[in-house]
């Protein structure tokens, strides 16, 4: 039997968000995107290389128990794992067990760190140490472009751009650099109706994708010096502009898709009322209704305090800025069954 390794990658928000997909089988962006990576949302995942198996064995944890991972979860991990054996020239079966740190039914995306801590565990089973470049290209081709940004923690940029250095992803600060907060209002539970795979193929049918494009460059700029400058004020003007321009595409992609519910709405207006009392606070949304309110580290208190009084707010996620992956002392295949 091999050894078994365990590890765990974060989940991630985007600043300036990946929407729209040039070619959907190698997953290459239109243009590039920053993100912050999470701390508390996060993917943990075992991985043995059983060459003696006949079929992968892929496991999924919750509650304290194992189960065979069936359906649609069976078949996107089962499709990434050969895509990562063949990427890395190996052929052996594994044995995989992977759970979130998020309540599955929480409505917050788990692909990008649980396929990120699949193509990292999975490499790191087979003995390879890769670099974190490579990396996020084995995560991306996963089919969740924004898996490539959970191979990092800190601040992270995606360039737009084919294998080679120039679509490998890069640090642009850690999280010690600016720890920010995010207070996640999770406000829909449950699959989304459209994907964002969907979403992104239909992106480019709204009269307002060129639009946007034209002016990412400049944002990326802005954003990359809000981060540098750790200025707060420059980053939640974008973070809001961005975020809302990509549900206005979506809203104005053929066919239409309305990610939002009238809970968005009113968490949108509590945070403007938190700017206006003078607290820092600015949302994003990805493909869904849930929405995550960036702050400074000291303002997280009076933000939850706020968010937790809205209207259709199920339940608050109190996460911040993580440092990234990180090898687990856990054996998840050990879980009982
Ligand atoms: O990684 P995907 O294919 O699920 O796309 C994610 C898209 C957004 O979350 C909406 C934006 C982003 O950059 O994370």
């Amino acid at each position: 039997m091999s050894a078994r390794v365990t590890w765990s990658a974060p989940s991630n928000i985007a600043f300036i968000k990946y929407w729209g997909t040039k070619d959907t089988e190698r997953v290459l962006p239109y243009h590039a995107s920053i993100s912050m990576s999470l701390e508390v949302c996060r993917s943990t995942t075992t991985v043995e290389v059983a060459p003696g198996l006949a079929e992968d064995e892929i496991w999924w944890l919750e509650g304290g128990r194992r189960t065979p991972a069936t359906g649609t979860f069976r078949a996107k991990a089962a499709k990434h794992l050969d895509t990562l054996r063949r990427e890395l020239g190996r052929s052996e079966r594994l044995r995989v067990a992977t759970s979130n740190s998020f309540p599955s039914s929480a409505g917050l995306a788990s692909s990008a760190s649980g396929f990120a801590t699949l193509a990292i565990a999975v490499s790191r089973a087979f003995g390879l140490a890769l670099e974190p470049g490579p990396l996020s290209v084995l995560a991306r081709l996963s089919g969740s472009g924004s898996a490539a940004r959970s191979v990092l923690g800190g601040y992270v940029e995606w360039p737009a751009g084919p294998r080679g250095s120039d679509g490998w992803i890069a640090p642009l600060a850690t999280a010690e650099d600016w720890p920010l907060a995010n207070v996640i209002a999770i406000l829909e539970t449950g699959a989304k109706e459209v994907s964002s795979l969907d979403g992104h193929r239909r992106a480019p049918t709204s009269p307002y994708f060129e639009h946007r494009r034209a002016l990412v460059p400049e944002r990326l700029a802005t954003v990359r010096q809000a981060i540098a400058a750790r200025d707060f004020d420059a980053l939640a003007t974008m973070l809001e502009l961005d975020a809302i321009d990509l549900h206005v595409i979506a809203m104005t992609s053929v066919p239409p898709i309305f990610y939002w519910n009238p809970a968005t709405l009113a968490v949108l207006e509590a945070v403007r009322h938190l700017r206006r009392d003078g607290v820092s606070a600015a949302a994003t949304m990805d493909a869904g209704a849930n929405v995550h309110v960036l702050c400074p580290a000291a303002a997280a208190e009076a933000v939850a305090a706020q968010l937790a009084t809205v209207p259709g707010v199920q339940a608050l996620i109190r996460d911040r800025v993580g440092s990234g992956p990180r090898p687990e002392d856990l054996d998840l295949l050990e879980t009982p069954t």
